[in-house]
């Protein structure tokens, strides 16, 4: 296997003697039979190593009798490259894991019983290692098969030996094959995978209206579910502020122990941004997954990216956002317990130095700004041929796919969950009177959008902002209209777009139960149109005003006139403002602004003038 053959020790080195990653190298061609769960050889290496540097190491073996990876580092960040296959796949991978716990107590724990699950471990085992490097006990639990109903081992199958001669006597391959048997599911079917569950934490600050407290804790409740995750308790907190060191005070800290004691979770998830310390510390203390809020954002759009653009940006607001939660030059990103917030683009693994990253965003940044180049130029034909561009923004799930599907004859996934369309997608649609027009659907917005994320889109969104008239779609349906809309506004200023023409339409009429419904949202927001993409309702009346706003915009022109085609002149004095004029040898040059409508005649009358002249150069350039 591609490990085995690199012989690379993963994780943090930092104090690893040479010595010691020699004996660590060597690892990878120790032998053992198919029975054993691991040889005693390796146990030895590994305990002797983890009592000298007094941090966890690991290492993951396969059935053919290899090992497959040596890593160091505390157990929650120890790294797991792909093995090869996508997780989910199938029940068991195929590999156990070996690892070590300095406290001298081979119990397992909840993180290492997580790990298990999520990256569906054959089996898990911890090696209690002593100060002098003598093994007090070992630990194991089965993956797969043993497990309830979570793909968590039942309480009575997390076993504890205490000595390596009854360790040594379970026969590993038979093990196996009971619970593939009692699966009836040999390796290699494919089965769901397990879902992580999770208790939320939400922490009230003083200046947060209750209103807006309930939105975003229903808000986190749905980003989690659009993660994978299922959610089964909620904590809230009132405070003045965070605790700096833990974001919670020592009280909360006890009720969410309680919670995840009688609850069992995978995961805890805050419901705002917590500093790498906090998180650090809430992991030691908590002993379990911590998740904010920006990095379940990020796991969704790491599994919505599709274009090679899409996929781009949420790698780089991902590398962005790890790099200051770097401990140490070594140590890797990916962590052992797998699942919601390890997801990269294309699952890819980020077990990479502080300077691999740095170097990775470097490329990132410039890939990324050879696609911007293009789609300038891209731009720059689009504006040549004087196409408008209208740019859908909008609230996550407000319905900006539906309306760009129903005016444009697409099939742009519409979907009823929060960021069902990441990547942008522009097409084509006629306006009431014949002219044509593009539409564009940008990323929808949300609460709280990791700031990594805004600059990592940051360049696609201003170049799809860069339309003529933004739409900004509102669901009128929801109880938090006008607070979703004033998230949007504030992202728009912060983008620097506030300043565009903005119409405002507010979707889902259809499910607001009466007509004052819709008249106070259109008081709410002037000069607004309400509709219904589902049902089709409001669209001509949209389409009108589209049609209206286009046509009363300016343009820059430049133009050289043929001397032949001199009463164009007049017309362009009578319909626009011109700012320079001058006689050459060709024609008369001209610059100025006009409306957008004025200007299309203009361009219809200078091409029948100049089809009357055959053969006559066309020199108009329009900036
Ligand atoms: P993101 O991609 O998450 O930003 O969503 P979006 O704003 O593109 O919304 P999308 O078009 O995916 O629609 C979200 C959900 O709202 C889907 O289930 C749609 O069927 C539904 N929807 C869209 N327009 C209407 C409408 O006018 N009425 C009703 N009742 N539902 C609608």
């Amino acid at each position: 296997m591609e490990y085995a053959k690199s012989k690379t020790i993963f994780g943090n080195k930092n104090g690893v003697s040479q010595f010691m990653q020699r004996q660590l190298v060597a690892v990878y061609d120790d032998n053992f039979t198919e029975e054993e769960i691991v040889s005693l050889s390796i146990v030895q290496t590994l305990a002797a190593i983890t009592a000298k540097i007094k941090r966890e190491v690991a290492v993951y073996l396969n059935r053919q009798g290899q090992v497959v990876l040596v890593a160091i580092g505390d157990c929650r960040n120890v790294s797991l490259p792909d093995l090869g296959r996508r997780r989910g796949e199938y029940r068991l991978s195929g590999i156990r894991c070996i690892h070590t716990h300095p406290s001298g107590n081979g119990a397992l724990s909840q993180m290492d019983l997580s790990a298990l699950a999520q990256l569906q471990l054959d089996a898990m085992v911890a090696v209690g290692v002593d100060g002098d490097g003598s093994v007090t006990n070992m630990g194991l639990a089965w993956g797969g098969g043993k497990t309830g109903e979570t793909g968590k081992p039942k309480e009575k199958e997390i076993l504890l030996y205490n000595s390596w001669e009854t360790f040594a006597a379970v026969d590993f391959r038979k093990e196996i094959a009971e619970i593939e048997k009692s699966q009836g599911n040999v390796a290699g079917h494919r089965t769901e995978s397990v879902r992580e569950r999770a208790i939320l934490v939400a922490v009230q600050t003083a200046t947060e209206a209750e209103a807006t407290y309930s939105y975003s804790i229903a808000e986190l409740e749905e980003l989690a579910k659009t993660a994978g995750v299922d959610v089964i308790g909620l904590v809230r907190q009132r405070c003045r502020h965070a605790v700096a060191a833990t974001y919670v005070g020592r009280g909360k800290l006890e009720e969410i122990k309680q919670t995840l004691q009688n609850n069992p979770a995978e995961v805890v998830i805050f419901n705002d941004d917590l500093s790498p310390v906090q998180q650090r510390n809430l992991e030691a203390i908590l002993d379990c997954k911590i998740i904010d809020r920006s990095s379940l954002i990020l796991d969704i759009f790491a599994q919505r990216a599709q274009s090679n653009e899409g996929k781009i940006q949420v790698e780089l607001a991902q590398l962005k956002y790890a790099l200051p939660r770097l401990q140490g030059q070594g140590l890797a990103l990916s962590r052992l317990g797998g699942g919601i917030g390890t997801r990269g683009p294309g699952e890819t693994k980020l077990e990479v130095d502080k300077r691999a990253i740095q170097r990775k965003i470097r490329d990132l940044e410039s890939r990324l700004q050879e696609i911007v180049k293009t789609r300038t130029l891209h731009r720059q034909r689009r504006n040549k041929q004087n196409i408008p561009l209208v740019a859908l923004v909008g609230y996550t799930n407000v319905g900006k796919s539906s309306l760009l599907n129903l005016l444009t004859g697409s099939q742009v996934m519409a979907e009823n969950q929060l960021f069902a369309t990441l990547d942008t997608t522009t097409r084509q649609f006629l306006l009431p009177g014949g002219g044509e027009c593009l539409l564009t659907d940008t990323v929808g917005f949300i609460r709280k959008l990791p700031h990594h994320l805004i600059a990592a889109f940051r360049a696609t969104l201003e170049e799809s902002l860069d339309a003529d008239l933004l739409l900004h779609v509102v669901d009128g349906s929801s109880v938090d209209a006008e607070g979703q809309a004033e998230v949007v506004l504030r992202l728009l200023k912060e983008l620097g777009v506030a300043d565009k023409k903005i119409l405002t339409v507010i979707n889902k009429i259809d499910l607001l139960p009466t007509e004052q419904g819709l008249s106070r949202l259109l008081t709410l927001f002037p000069d607004s149109v309400g509709i219904s993409a589902l049902e089709k309702r409001g669209i001509g009346d949209l389409l009108a005003k589209i049609e209206g706003i286009l046509s009363r915009q300016k343009v820059s022109f430049s133009l050289c006139i043929p001397f032949q085609a001199g009463n164009l002149l007049d017309e362009i004095h009578r319909c626009g403002t011109v700012t320079h004029l001058a006689y050459t040898a060709e024609g008369t040059e001209v610059m100025g602004t006009m409306e957008k409508a004025d200007w299309q005649k203009i361009c219809s009358r200078l091409e029948m003038e100049s089809k009357k002249e055959v053969g006559q150069e066309d020199d108009t350039e329009i900036l």
